[in-house]
């Protein structure tokens, strides 16, 4: 998913909190031997870890392949649409662990600039088109299958990048929530402050009067922390929030801080139905609980404590340093890598004007500390889509790619949505959808009980 918020304030010591990688996948995942740099000569390889469900398989049929992405747990195909969507079609579904996620790791070097080395967008790219080159080679009757490449967030980027790079191999291409607009670490980057903006506004949107307490309910506690004195006041803050450990200072503080507000945008993001399969642990409808609860509730800490609760869902505490990655499933150290280069999202200030309080985009900070963690400095975010294809010029002339975006997802912000409503005027021109009350890539969930029907008009159009 992407996660945006306190990315670089948090501690990049990201561990695999849920056993080993793929080991929930039914049928089990298999590995095969992919070469650690496309680019160069050398013939090193690596295992990557990939899963098949070819039981709706009719041979000569599609080829459906989910893209990997930053899990630290690899995404399952039974818990995604694609299995539903093989078994309308005849079609193969196979996944590809993302290259430096979960166990598919060309390497471990303790020098994190030697250890990402090879993790560009062509390597990445390349790992999935020798993928499919070797699934075709292999499975009776897939040699000539055309093939369609999905992902959902930064993955959703990346079935985005297949199509426009590698049409050669795929076909088509469906990116949920992807987001391919606002990269670059600079100040003439126009989307610096959309995504508390928009956050602000599904707030305002769904309740005003809502929208209103929850802006007092943070000036009231970052009051309350500049007024606290003593280790004993900070205990009776982490006592009352539940977190997991108690803040040792004012760096700390404000991490604690930003915390509370990244709860606020995660759980509109992340605001899925009932029991969605990708996240475990959550109740469902998080927006429209914590509106409800902020409705009915008499005091500041009531509604902090509902936000920071709703997001830690299925924890036993609030773990505001994210030292675990626990609330959504992401591998942090070479995820970060990848938004301090080729994907470069900085990490959102907030405007004046929001229900949040005002922060600048602290940009030479977040460029220092790329620096600083792995040795690179974030690419130029124009010359990336006129590199990889995606400008609007690109998109607008781009073909069989369709991309979604839920409307109570930020993410929207990012999306390429000048695409929007437009009349193609190319055959099979490229398409956007905003599913009105739809989460972060909520439509590439397996269907569960609770989920909205918006995702099932989508499926019939996909
Ligand atoms: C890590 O590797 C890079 C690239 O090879 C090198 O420039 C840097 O000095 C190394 N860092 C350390 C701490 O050894
Ligand atoms: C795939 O296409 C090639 C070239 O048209 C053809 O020779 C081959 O028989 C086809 N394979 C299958 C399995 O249909
Ligand atoms: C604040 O405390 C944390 C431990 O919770 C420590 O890692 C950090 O370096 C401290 N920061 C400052 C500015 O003292
Ligand atoms: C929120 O409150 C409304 C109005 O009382 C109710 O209809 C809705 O079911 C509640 N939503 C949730 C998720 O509790
Ligand atoms: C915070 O919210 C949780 C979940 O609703 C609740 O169990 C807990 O009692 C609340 N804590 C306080 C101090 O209100
Ligand atoms: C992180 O995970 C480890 C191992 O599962 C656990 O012992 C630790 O308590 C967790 N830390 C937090 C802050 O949840
Ligand atoms: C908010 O407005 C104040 C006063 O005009 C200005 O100084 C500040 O830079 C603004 N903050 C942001 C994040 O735009
Ligand atoms: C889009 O298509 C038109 C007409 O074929 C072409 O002139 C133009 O160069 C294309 N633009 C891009 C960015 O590919």
């Amino acid at each position: 998913m992407l996660f945006l918020g306190s990315i670089l304030v948090a501690s990049l010591f990201s561990t695999c909190a849920f056993g080993r990688s793929g080991d929930n996948c039914s049928p089990a995942t298999k590995t095969f031997k992919q070469k650690v740099d496309h680019i160069g000569d050398s013939r090193e390889v690596f295992q990557q870890q990939y899963q098949v469900i070819d039981e709706y398989f009719h041979p000569g049929g599609p080829i459906i392949f989910y893209q990997g992405g930053e899990a630290t747990d690899m995404i399952c195909l039974h818990d995604l649409i694609l299995p539903t969507w093989a078994k309308d079609l005849g079609a193969l579904a196979i996944t590809l662990e993302h290259r430096f996620f979960g166990d598919s790791k060309p390497n471990n070097h303790a020098n994190l600039t030697k250890r990402y080395e090879t993790l560009n967008l062509e390597n990445v790219m390349q790992d999935s088109a020798h993928f499919i080159k070797w699934i075709k080679s292999t499975v009776n009757g897939a040699e000539n299958s055309t093939v369609i490449a999905t992902g959902g967030s930064y993955a959703g980027y990346l079935s985005t990048m297949l199509r426009q790079n590698h049409p050669e191999t795929f076909h088509g291409a469906i990116g949920w929530s992807a987001p391919l607009r606002g990269f670059g670490y600079s100040k003439s980057n126009s989307h610096l402050y959309d995504w508390y903006r928009a956050v602000s506004n599904i707030y305002r949107e769904h309740s005003a009067e809502a929208a209103q307490k929850i802006k007092h309910a943070i000036i009231s506690l970052q009051d309350s922390i500049k007024k606290m004195k003593s280790s004993n006041d900070i205990e009776a803050l982490a006592s009352r929030y539940n977190l997991c450990s108690t803040p040792q200072n004012a760096s700390d503080l404000s991490a604690f801080l930003e915390t509370v507000e990244d709860s606020f945008s995660q759980n509109t993001q992340l605001s899925w139905g009932a029991n969605a399969p990708i996240l475990p642990g959550r109740k469902g409808f998080p927006l429209q609980r914590l509106i409800n609860t902020t409705l009915s509730a008499s005091s500041y800490q009531e509604i902090v404590n509902a936000s920071l609760s709703l997001l830690f869902e299925g924890n036993r505490c609030v773990d505001w340093t994210d030292t675990n990655g626990t609330y959504v499933n992401n591998e942090l150290l070479p995820y970060q890598y990848i938004l301090c280069t080729y994907v470069p999202i900085v990490n959102p200030g907030i405007p004046n004007g929001t229900i949040f309080p005002a922060h600048e985009t602290p940009i030479d900070e977040l460029i220092a500390s790329c620096q600083q963690t792995y040795g690179i400095s974030p690419e130029d975010g124009k010359l990336l889509e006129e590199k990889h294809h995606y400008s609007a010029a690109d998109l607008n002339n781009a073909t069989r790619l369709f991309l979604t975006y839920g409307g109570i997802d930020p993410v929207m912000s990012y999306g390429a949505v000048e695409l929007l409503g437009r009349v193609a005027n190319i055959p099979n021109g490229a398409g956007v959808a905003i599913l009105s009350q739809a989460g972060h890539a909520e439509d590439m969930s397996a269907p569960y009980p609770g989920q909205r029907k918006a995702f099932e008009i989508c499926r019939i159009r996909s």
